[in-house]
């Protein structure tokens, strides 16, 4: 496993659960996956020496985080199967190929401008604005995004990015936001899990409605439009797509060669998860079944709760309020110190009356202290 976040900690569990041992490759001696896993190389992604025990102990490789460098995977590729492909993630870590192959493949997406020089903010359509501008490498949560009125206001934040390349995106009306995660196996065969609807705080995923207040019709486009772009990246293992409903319109956002956060629900709501999905992916073993036996509401615990008495001083949340709540699951990830905005845990209420499950799971996102 290339990164060791919270995801790959799930996919640890997921592999465990089967039988498996895994190597986790993470720079961070604190790793979530790293402490659990049967071995973790505190390395960097493209260190020699780490890659080659992972090329001779290893039957097969994947990532739980895009940034892991495309070489990396290609390298490993010369030796076992690495799932996905460096292909795929290359395009999904990079916003700029992403939205060329988005582009390319007639699939839908937002009016945007690829950002190389100052020169293509003083050019591009005044009619992107109000817009994001968003560094083409590296971001995630909200991070490398700047919101701009004109090209005055994107010109500074293109300095404020050191000129690194972006792409420059119209700031579009948003109905809701939905994503499906779905599985593909080598053969091509795909499983889609419920698609879900997120809602986000201050650019960060804080709930996700399973299943998604959207029409069926929606949700099957969704679906539809999902399998083209795994398929299109000749894609093995989970991968998340996220949409916008825009205008009545769907739009895919971002592409994520991964597990996802809004994925998290179906440790606790599907017959299969979305971990184990891409661990059967990776094993070449059936995909398992991805339906939901009950509604789900996901909450994001990010660090800030940490700070709600003091702002100097990190003090635990009272997990027995969450604890106390009948049919929630909450699960933290072990992170060693909690920041504003960094993902700490998350938790799931399921149950069969979906109103139901979100008021519950709404009321105890306040009782916890999560504020909009
Ligand atoms: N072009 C856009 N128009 C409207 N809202 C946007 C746009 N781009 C991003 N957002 C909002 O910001 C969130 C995070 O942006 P995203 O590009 O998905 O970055 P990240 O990699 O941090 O998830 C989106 O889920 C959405 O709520
Ligand atoms: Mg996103």
């Amino acid at each position: 496993m290339l990164g060791g976040g919270q995801l790959g900690r799930f996919f640890v569990m997921a592999a465990h659960e089967m039988g498996y041992q895994v190597v986790v490759l993470d720079p961070d001696t604190n790793s979530p996956a790293g402490k659990i896993a049967d071995r973790h190389l505190c390395a960097a992604y493209d260190d020699q020496d780490a890659l080659n025990v992972l090329a001779e102990t290893c039957a097969a490789v994947t990532t739980e985080f895009e940034n892991v460098p495309a070489d990396t995977l290609a390298y490993l590729a010369k030796f076992v199967p690495v799932r996905p492909g460096a292909e795929a993630v290359a395009i999904c870590q990079n916003r700029m190929k992403e939205k060329g192959f988005l582009k390319a493949n007639g699939l839908p997406h937002g009016p945007y401008a690829e950002i190389h020089k100052e020169d293509d903010l003083k050019t591009c359509d005044v009619s992107l604005f109000p817009a994001i501008l968003k560094v083409a490498r590296f971001g995630y949560d909200g991070k490398g995004q700047a919101r701009v009125a004109n090209r005055e206001e994107a010109i500074a934040a293109f300095q404020g990015f050191k000129h690194e390349a972006c792409v420059l995106e119209a700031m579009l009306p948003l109905d809701y936001e939905v994503s499906v995660v779905l599985a593909r196996s080598a053969s091509g065969e795909i499983k889609y899990f419920p698609v879900a609807e997120n809602q986000h705080t201050r650019g960060i995923l804080d709930v996700s409605i399973v299943p998604a207040r959207a029409s069926g019709c929606m949700m099957g486009d969704a679906q539809e439009v999902a399998a083209t772009v795994a398929a299109k990246m000749n894609y093995i293992g989970t991968l998340g797509v996220e949409f916008f409903v825009t205008r009545g319109q769907l739009v895919v956002n971002e592409m994520a060669p991964r597990p996802h956060n809004s994925g998290h629900y179906t440790i606790d709501a599907c017959v299969t998860d979305q971990y184990e999905q891409q661990v059967r992916a990776l094993c070449d073993l059936p995909l398992g079944d991805a339906s939901a036996h009950s509604a789900a509401v996901m909450v994001n615990i990010l660090g800030d709760i940490w700070y709600l008495d003091d702002p100097h001083h990190a003090k635990e949340p009272d997990w027995a309020k969450l604890y106390a709540v009948p049919n929630l699951k909450l699960h933290l990830y072990g992170k060693h110190h909690a920041r504003p905005g960094r993902k700490m845990g998350h938790f799931t209420v399921i149950g069969n009356d979906a109103a139901e499950v979100q008021s519950a799971a709404l009321a105890a996102r306040s009782a916890i202290g999560i504020r909009d």
